[in-house]
């Protein structure tokens, strides 16, 4: 077999240094900048692991020269010269291989490139649907390649983590039967068996808990998901999860490895020092204190009771807490990074309503005296209300109130959040926080009936579970998340390993027992086969690597991901599929109207 013959590297284009000076080496690479100063060329040659200077002499063999003239813009080439150092004056510290530059005696080109859509920048600025069209290429930027690179560096310092452990790491199947956990399913046509369909897993969940009936102990899989919801910038419709699960477990033994994963995941990729245990919080003082169970805890900015409420003349207050509401509060500091203007603090107030607020209250402070907003209905109270408040000159109060508890809650956090990056006050680095405590069971009242918060497995906390029925609202789970710098960075629980218990949650979750043997009757089953106490959490995977790229979405640090719309501008998928493959599986299409 004889193969094409092509000048092949025998260096990278991030490797050469100084002390290479007088090497003959052969580059392979892209051509990332083309500059002629006369008959002298300069081409920056680009692979994975960098830029290297090449350059065509003025005096080279004309032949080398017209093969540098013919050059274009990301050609694929190879080039053998001889490594030189730049003179003083032409140095480039911020390349790492800026010391030296490759003297071209050959080039050959080894492909050509047809025109580009968009150039090869450090981070392009091309809208994200041409971006994800040409992936391929937008991942030659060295932004995206540094983000691929990282993740590639973390999930193999987890594994590292693991494999030093008794953790195995075992893979679950991705066609699955559907069972409801939380999201849509995503459905597969069995063509084998007309009419029925596999689901592609939500999560590992219930085959983990399985694995712990079968005695594993100790399991970890780096696990796709598969989530039929609407995109959002932390969510895709398929991402990864490091699952995983442990028997004869409490929570804190969870907690605690997690906790060093962390610690020696930041250690080893980032060099970063984390704190050896991270920060509890329970579910209602987050909520609380930061409006959200995902808070942000960069910086502080508290919110409290606004205890001046109770006795106000103000009805929107008043009325708020006859209802059993709240009426919150939180100071926000002067600042020279925003004034707080009419105009912003309506802009706070949008912030507010789109989590139910019907307003947002507000005073300022100036010359010593609380002016505006809703001040006139507390003059008797002023020197009290900048005690308690501790509002200085210049701040200002901004208080919401609701009949809804959670409401008040998250609308305040809101407020909270805009204010933390707008006057500047998110620090840099790593706010880990664990939440705790939270509700087993929420209320949804589009179907009304209870659900759970988080899955139907996690069990609920000991003191609770004589009197589940009787108040399904106060019933606290054994649930855990993670929070990064207000991303939910991970969730897990204690599982319920009682058959009996977990009819109840069932059926408390609107599932008969006979809805539930149907649905669940393996997991069901397997609960008679003395399942062990088990315990277990899963991470996001791309959740974390955006957080530590410092980017905004995980679309940025993923290889392929699916675009806002919920599809693939590269490949354009989804798509129909011709009749026959329909046939096979003995569906037809039944189009709404309007998408015909
Ligand atoms: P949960 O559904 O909370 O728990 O998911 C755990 C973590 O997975 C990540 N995540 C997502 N990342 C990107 N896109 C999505 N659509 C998406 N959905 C979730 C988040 C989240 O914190 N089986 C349970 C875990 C357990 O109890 O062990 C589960 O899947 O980082």
């Amino acid at each position: 077999m004889s193969e094409e013959a092509f000048l092949q590297r025998t260096a990278n284009c991030g490797a050469l240094r100084a002390q290479d000076e007088g090497r003959t080496v052969v580059l392979n690479g892209w051509v990332h900048r083309d500059r002629n100063h006369g008959a002298l060329h300069f081409i920056n040659l680009r692979d994975r692991y960098g830029i290297t200077q090449v350059v065509v002499d003025d005096d080279a063999d004309p032949a080398l020269q017209a093969a540098a003239a013919a050059l274009k813009l990301e050609y694929c080439i190879a080039v053998e010269g001889v490594v030189r150092r730049r003179p003083p004056e032409m140095v480039n510290h911020d390349m790492p291989t800026g010391d030296v530059e490759v003297k071209a005696q050959k080039i050959e080109v080894l492909s050509q490139c047809a025109v580009l859509p968009f150039m090869i920048e450090d981070e392009n600025n091309a809208k994200e649907d041409l971006r994800l069209k040409y992936r391929y290429l937008d991942l030659r930027g060295r932004g995206m390649t540094d983000r691929i690179v990282l993740r590639h560096k973390i999930v193999k310092a987890i594994r590292e983590y693991f494999y030093k452990t008794d953790f195995l790491e075992i893979e679950t199947p991705t066609l699955i039967r559907s069972t409801p956990e939380g999201a849509r399913d995503f459905l597969v046509p069995s063509r084998i068996y007309p009419g029925r369909f596999f689901a592609l897993p939500q999560s590992p969940q219930l085959y983990k808990q399985l694995l712990m009936v079968s005695g594993m102990d100790k399991y970890f899989q780096i696990a796709r998901c598969y989530r039929d919801e609407d995109p959002r910038g932390d969510r895709q419709l398929e991402f990864t999860q490091l699952d995983i699960e442990m028997s004869f477990v409490k929570r804190d033994d969870v907690l605690e490895l997690i906790e060093d994963l962390f610690n020696d995941v930041f250690k080893r990729v980032l060099d970063e020092d984390l704190p050896k245990h991270f920060r509890r919080l329970s579910y209602n003082d987050a909520m609380n204190s930061y409006g959200s169970d995902k808070p942000d805890l960069r910086f502080g900015l508290e919110m409290h009771d606004f205890t001046f409420a109770e006795a106000c003349s103000f009805n929107a207050f008043t009325e708020a807490l006859a209802k059993g509401g709240a009426v919150k509060y939180l100071v926000a500091p002067r600042s020279d990074k925003q004034d707080f203007t009419r105009k912003y603090i309506t802009a706070l107030e949008d912030a507010a309503k789109v989590y139910g607020a019907h307003g947002l209250a507000w005073m300022k402070v100036q010359d010593g005296h609380l002016t505006g907003g809703v001040t006139k209905f507390f003059a008797d109270k002023e020197s009290d209300i900048l005690a308690e408040t501790g509002a200085k000159e210049g701040d200002m109060i901004l208080i919401v109130a609701h009949e809804n508890w959670k409401k008040c809650c998250n609308s305040l956090g809101a407020v909270r959040n805009r204010l933390g990056a707008d006057l500047g006050l998110i620090g840099d680095g790593y706010a880990f926080c664990w939440i705790i405590d939270f509700p087993l069971f929420e209320y949804n009242e589009d179907e009304g009936h209870w659900e759970a918060a988080h899955h139907m497995f996690s069990m609920p906390q000991a003191e609770y579970i004589d009197k589940l029925e009787e108040d399904p609202g106060a019933v606290k789970g054994d649930l855990y998340d993670l929070v990064l710098n207000g991303y939910e960075l991970a969730s897990g629980s204690i599982r319920i390993h009682d058959i009996e218990l977990q009819k109840r949650i069932f059926r408390i979750c609107n599932f008969s027992d006979e809805q539930a043997q149907e649905r669940f009757g393996f997991l069901l089953d397997a609960f008679r086969f003395s399942p062990p106490p088990h315990g277990g959490i899963a991470p996001g995977i791309d959740r974390l690597c955006m957080i530590v790229s410092k980017v905004n979405t995980i679309r940025e640090v993923i290889a392929f991901p699916k675009n806002t719309a919920a599809m693939s501008p590269m490949d354009e998928c989804p798509a129909t599929v011709e009749q026959n493959q329909l046939d096979e599986l003995h569906l037809a299409v039944n189009l709404p109207k309007e998408a015909e």
